[in-house]
């Protein structure tokens, strides 16, 4: 709304007896006029809450105005504000150097004069990053190769595939066709590995390198596969991201240079689908160049595909394994040619050196199948091309649970039995919702205790091992927080929590350049936007500063996760591992500031300054009192947008903090990484039941050993150490007593079930349950092709004899049994099957 003075240039100002008159031009003010003077007071000049200066933390600006019912208006961009400028409602966070101008304008009054001033932010150097032998010591950096930095402009618009490419992609993305290649490519990522490297990357997750379809599959707008889900070979690098003769070398030299920068290398594995039915290459499959199949020739006895329509039913676990996602060729793993086929391809990005894998769509492949991958990948001993980084390899797969869904508990159940660590999405969901929409902390500390400590009112275990969970805010597939509401604060608050929370943390590209496009709500895929600079900025620099600390004190890295204190808008907990401790303050309200009473800490009594040097706003706190694990800290008044973080590092007493993989055979090599070991070996044991076994030591520092597993029986075991007289604590293991090969049990004539009943399997030996007839203790649920049958791959032991019987669970506990026991040898190797009738 335009003040009524504003534009009236043409009447000028006079002062007269101290006020403001403001008459025509040319009338009055002049000696002998009769008329008395108008007189309008002008508005006072806005106050601002911070002096100008050079300051070396975050500043937060609150702007007053002592005229009554003044409105304030208000620029960070240099130019002069109007009434048109951003209206003043909260204190303005400056995280960068910027200069604020205000004016306040208010009826009856002329605008106020401007106050302007410059805030100069020059905030500390981070800490140095110590290096780091395991994974959940740093963090994930997700990258679509395409869209992060374009290395090498020979393959851009490369002769196998040509006419894929938008060159506008990096440069103009308003005018660019998002679903087209732009032209980021392997050689790229290594040529931006030092500026990861400065963030304290870990690791980088690539979208998947492979080859993919090379047609334009899109109808209207055009789609191709630049984001690297849509494979035609396993086999062979896509032409994109390598070169036009699809060889691994521009792969190699990524690995390598990763290596040589301390980064571990994780690819995007999708094994549950191939590409399109329905349009581009219709599923045609290659095997390093030589075709395979394609859907529509697929008609063998033995189909490489399932023929079923698209997924409509996310609850219905028969629809979610065996039908088509998104019209993507769905792969049957348990074809005796795609199993081995996808083994190889697995085993032959191992033998390149990569470091571990997120596996695409987990949910929707044949979870019963992955048990099987899991049991390749963590035995796998084959000859290599390039090493990896010290450890064996970290999997983790895609499965978009929320904690509400009906398919919750079987994640849990899968992530535990089979040894595959999930992206925590059902973290996730709560995140986006308080970083992105302002959600209440209390969503997130819900999904956290739910997650960690397990229910009573739904069938689902605790996650065993919850700092394996991979945990993330923004991703490839939904809207980047930015879009969703968050400011670049509560980016930055949304990445303090995510880096200080129990799990492995996935940092999506761009984030900590602030990237977002709001085109079509930042969904898919205005969220794989172009890197557009690789320069510090105030959350490169907050990157550091959080993965300097996750790096030195294994409390971030394997300790518990505790709240101390909680409301919508503040959240504290600790993370606490031997007398490491770390404290976290997060408070997110936009101008009220938290008195903080009743908080306890196990920090030690004594003074703590704010580990981020106050470059978040925080502040620091006094701790007193003499019980450990429950001090008192003194009251405070958390600052509102800020974060604090108080550390104590203290000696770690020998704990083992992850151990991968977590199921493996006798003989495989396995990596336990925590802190405390002590310099000198000790003795690592396994134990089953009552029998203990010392392991074989191949490696003992004081953060991480390798061991090789000792012959004992399959089931759920434990891995603890000794050092001199202390002993770890004892970590989850279970013990595979053979290679694991996929069989699909089936049988028919199965009865009626109830509503709420469901069919399980159980069988003689640790893989089929070892005769357990409870939710968690046998397999299954098992799925339902149709009414009367059941189907269930199970991984199995090589060459065991089994017995098995299927049963009817019903939701109070009871069963109804098969009357038989059946027998099974399961074959050496390959794929097996067992079909029965009840
Ligand atoms: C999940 C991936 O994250 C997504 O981007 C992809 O489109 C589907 N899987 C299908 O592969």
């Amino acid at each position: 709304m335009m003040n009524a003075w504003q534009g009236l240039t043409r009447f000028k100002s006079v002062v007269l007896m101290g006020a403001v008159a403001v008459l025509p031009a040319g009338c009055g003010g002049g000696g002998g006029s009769t008329t008395p003077p108008v007189t309008t007071p002008v508005a006072a000049a806005p106050a601002l809450s911070v002096s100008a200066g050079t300051y070396a933390a975050l500043q937060s600006v609150a702007i007053t105005d002592s005229t009554g019912g003044a409105t304030i208006y208000y620029t960070t961009n240099g130019k002069a504000p109007t009434t048109s400028s951003a209206a003043y409602t909260a204190p303005i966070p400056v995280a960068t150097t910027t200069t604020i101008e205000a004016l306040a304008v208010a009826s009856g009054y002329t605008n106020s004069n401007v106050t302007s001033a410059t805030y100069t932010i020059n905030l500390p150097a981070a800490p140095a990053i110590t290096p780091i032998t395991d994974i959940h010591q740093g963090f994930i950096y997700q990258i679509v190769t395409d869209r992060f930095f374009d290395g090498d402009t020979t393959n851009d618009n490369p002769s196998e595939s040509p006419g894929l490419y938008d060159p506008n992609g990096f440069t103009n993305p308003a005018n660019a066709d998002w679903n087209l290649y732009w032209g980021g490519d392997l050689s790229g990522i290594e040529q931006k590995l030092s500026y990861l490297q400065s963030m304290g990357v870990a690791g980088i997750w690539i979208s998947p390198p492979m080859n993919n379809i090379r047609v334009n599959a899109g109808t209207s707008n055009g789609e191709t596969g630049y984001y690297g889900y849509w494979t035609r070979d396993f086999m062979q690098i896509d032409e994109h991201f390598g070169d036009d003769s699809n060889t691994w070398t521009a792969f190699d030299n990524l690995v390598t240079a990763a290596h040589a920068d301390g980064i571990r290398v994780y690819v995007d594995f999708p094994a549950n689908d191939t590409n399109p039915i329905d349009a581009g290459e219709n599923g045609s499959l290659y095997n390093d160049g030589t075709l395979v199949t394609a859907y529509a020739t697929d008609t063998g006895l033995t189909p490489y595909y399932h023929h079923n329509p698209n997924i409509t039913n996310y609850e219905d676990r028969y629809q979610v394994q065996y039908y088509t996602l998104e019209s993507l060729a769905d792969l049957d793993q348990t074809n005796p040619w795609v199993d081995s086929y996808l083994k190889t391809a697995v085993t032959n990005f191992l033998a390149h050196g990569v470091d571990g894998f997120r596996f695409d769509a987990a949910q929707e492949t044949n979870w019963g199948w992955e048990y099987s991958l899991e049991n390749t990948i963590a035995n796998w001993n084959g000859p290599s091309i390039q090493a990896r980084m010290p450890g064996q390899p970290f999997i983790f797969g895609e499965w978009d649970e929320g904690s509400g869904d009906a398919l919750y508990p079987d994640s849990v159940k899968f992530s535990n039995n089979s040894g595959m660590n999930l992206l925590d999405y059902t973290l996730y969901w709560q995140l986006a919702d308080v970083f992105g929409t302002d959600g209440s902390f209390y969503d997130i500390d819900n999904e956290l205790t739910l997650e960690d400590t397990g229910s009573t009112t739904i069938p689902a275990q605790a996650f065993t091992q919850p700092n394996d969970l991979v945990t993330f805010f923004d991703n490839h597939d939904n809207p980047r927080i930015m879009s969703q509401g968050a400011d670049r604060m509560a980016v930055k608050q949304a990445l303090s929590f995510l880096l200080m929370c129990r799990g492995v943390p996935v940092v999506y590209y761009g984030d900590e350049q602030y990237l977002y496009n709001d085109t079509n709500s930042g969904g898919v895929p205005y969220n794989r936007n172009g890197m557009t600079g690789f320069s510090s900025t105030d959350a490169t620099l907050l990157i550091q500063y959080l993965a300097a600390l996750r790096a030195a004190n294994p409390a971030v890295a394997y300790g518990t996760m505790m709240q101390r204190w909680i409301n919508n808008d503040v959240y504290i907990y600790e993370r606490q591992q031997g007398a490491n401790v770390v404290l976290v303050a997060i408070n997110k309200n936009p101008s009220t500031d938290q008195a903080i009473s009743g908080l306890f800490t196990d920090l030690a009594p004594g003074s703590y300054t704010d580990y981020l040097a106050q470059t978040m706003g925080g502040l620091g706190v006094t701790v007193t009192g003499t019980v450990r694990g429950n001090n008192p800290v003194t009251n405070f008044t958390l600052p509102h947008r800020s974060v604090s973080i108080w550390v104590s590092a203290g000696s770690a007493l020998p704990s083992i903090g992850s151990v991968t993989p977590r199921i493996a055979n006798p003989g495989a090599s396995v990596t336990i990484s925590g802190a405390g070991f002590g310099a000198t070996a000790g003795t690592v044991n396994f134990t089953v039941g009552t029998m203990t076994l010392p392991a074989t030591l191949n490696n003992w520092s004081n953060g991480q050993i390798t061991v090789t597993v000792p012959t004992l029986a399959a089931g759920a075991a434990t891995v603890a150490l000794t050092q001199g007289t202390a002993t770890s604590n004892a970590a989850p293991f279970t013990m595979n007593t053979a290679t694991l090969i996929p069989v699909n049990f089936s049988v028919s004539g199965t009865p009626t079930l109830g509503r709420t009943d469901v069919i399980m399997l159980t069988g003689s030996v640790a893989k089929l349950g070892n005769g357990a007839t409870t939710w968690n203790g046998a397999i299954g649920p098992v799925t339902i092709p149709a009414a009367g049958s059941a189907l269930q791959t199970v991984s199995v032991p090589a060459g065991a004899t089994v017995q098995f019987q299927f049963f009817m669970l019903h939701s109070d506990g009871s069963i109804a049994a098969e009357s038989t026991q059946h027998t099974y040898t399961v074959p050496s190797s390959g794929v097996g099957t067992a079909a029965v009738s009840w």
